[in-house]
């Protein structure tokens, strides 16, 4: 982590309980002096990189993690990326074993597109609450509703039978782009309202019905706290993910998915940022941006996940010591099979 990018987001951070400067990873730091804290975390860090090459070797494994959990496990983590990029890099990998740092969906994801690799989650008891949040009735009646002319398209955040009841699945950063080349004229969009809006605002050819999930962790961030950020930073772009409300969405300069807010600020020639989502992102934006003299600001109640933050990195490296946390292959074969088409769909899509 770097000066200034530093300086300027932690203090709201602090406030919210990220982790401090002088804590570790591995709790090595409690023991240790406040003087040579930053070191002896370096060596902690070290030391479970170490580890985890021969983990990784011995199970023939890769870790994958989203930009959500926390910095230091993102720090050992192979690959880090959004929820689209981990779903399309996971069928491509070579090694046997997926550790999906994430929460409970991605892993099924994962293990969706890839039946015949071991997929390890390290807290398998991380769930996604939005992941649920839509009713079999609710497909049904659209469906009776609107024949061949509806899809049903499904945020990837969603379980392995909430796919399988849907025609194509698509993440946030490629919503838009999928249901404006989607053949029927009215979509049932699930389970997300607040993506779900942004697309039927973004894609205005098509009746979109929207389904009343969302994200407890983004549906709460006000839009009061973005305005207060604004004023007290005028110069700062603000970035919001589409998982927020549509009045934080009307404040922002850019909507994107984790990784589109990340690249927006490495590339943009601003030098303040205003960033509504969750914190987690933070670490990429300071390693992308070091020595940019970048600044990045949250809303006073910074938002975090509480479901990502289950992830550490002691159940990180517990969960390839002993290959614990393993994705099981549905029982439902069936229901398995058109859950896996609409990821491949969604793959076709986001490429043509
Ligand atoms: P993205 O990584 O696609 O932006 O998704 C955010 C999210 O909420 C993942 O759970
Ligand atoms: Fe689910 Fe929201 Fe957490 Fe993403 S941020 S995993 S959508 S609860």
């Amino acid at each position: 982590m770097t000066g200034n990018d530093v300086r300027a987001a932690e203090p709201a951070l602090r406030g919210a309980g990220r982790v401090k400067a002088g804590e570790t990873a591995l709790g090595v730091m409690g023991a240790a002096g406040a003087g040579d804290a930053s070191g002896v975390a370096r060596a902690a860090l070290d030391a479970v990189r170490e580890h985890l090459e021969e983990l990784k070797a011995r199970r023939d494994a890769v870790i994958l993690a989203h930009y959500y959990v926390a910095p230091e496990v993102q720090s050992v983590a192979d690959y880090v990326g959004d929820s689209f990029y981990l779903a399309k890099l996971a069928k491509t990998l070579p090694q046997q074993t997926i550790v999906l740092a994430g929460v409970e969906f991605m892993g099924e994801s994962a293990k969706l597109l890839n039946p015949t690799k071991t997929v390890l989650l390290p807290e398998p008891t991380a769930d996604c609450p939005m992941a649920h949040m839509v009713a079999r009735r609710t497909v049904d009646e659209a469906r009776a509703a609107y024949g061949d002319d509806l899809a049903v398209v499904c945020y990837v955040n969603s379980t392995m039978e909430i796919k399988s009841w849907s025609d194509v699945c698509v993440t946030s950063s490629n919503a838009v782009k999928i249901c404006r080349s989607l053949p029927q004229g009215h979509l049932l969009f699930i389970p997300d309202q607040n993506l779900g809006l942004y697309v039927a605002e973004q894609v205005p050819g098509k009746h979109v019905i929207l389904n009343k999930g969302y994200c407890p962790r983004h549906q709460v961030i006000s839009v009061d706290e973005v305005l207060d950020a604004q004023e007290a930073h005028p110069g700062a772009l603000t970035l919001a993910h589409p998982e927020c409300t549509a009045d934080v969405l009307a404040e922002a300069d850019f909507v994107g998915s984790t990784a589109g807010i990340i690249d927006f600020a490495q590339k943009s020639d601003a030098s303040e940022f205003i960033i509504v989502t969750v914190r987690g992102v933070l670490h990429e934006l300071e390693r992308r941006c070091a020595g940019a003299g970048k600044r990045f600001y949250f809303p006073a109640t910074v938002p975090t996940c509480i479901n990502m933050d289950m992830i550490t990195l002691e159940k990180l490296v517990a969960c390839l010591e002993a290959g614990a946390g393993e994705v099981q292959a549905p029982a439902d074969a069936a229901a398995a099979a058109q859950a896996k088409l609409t990821l491949d769909r969604m793959l076709e899509y986001a490429a043509s």
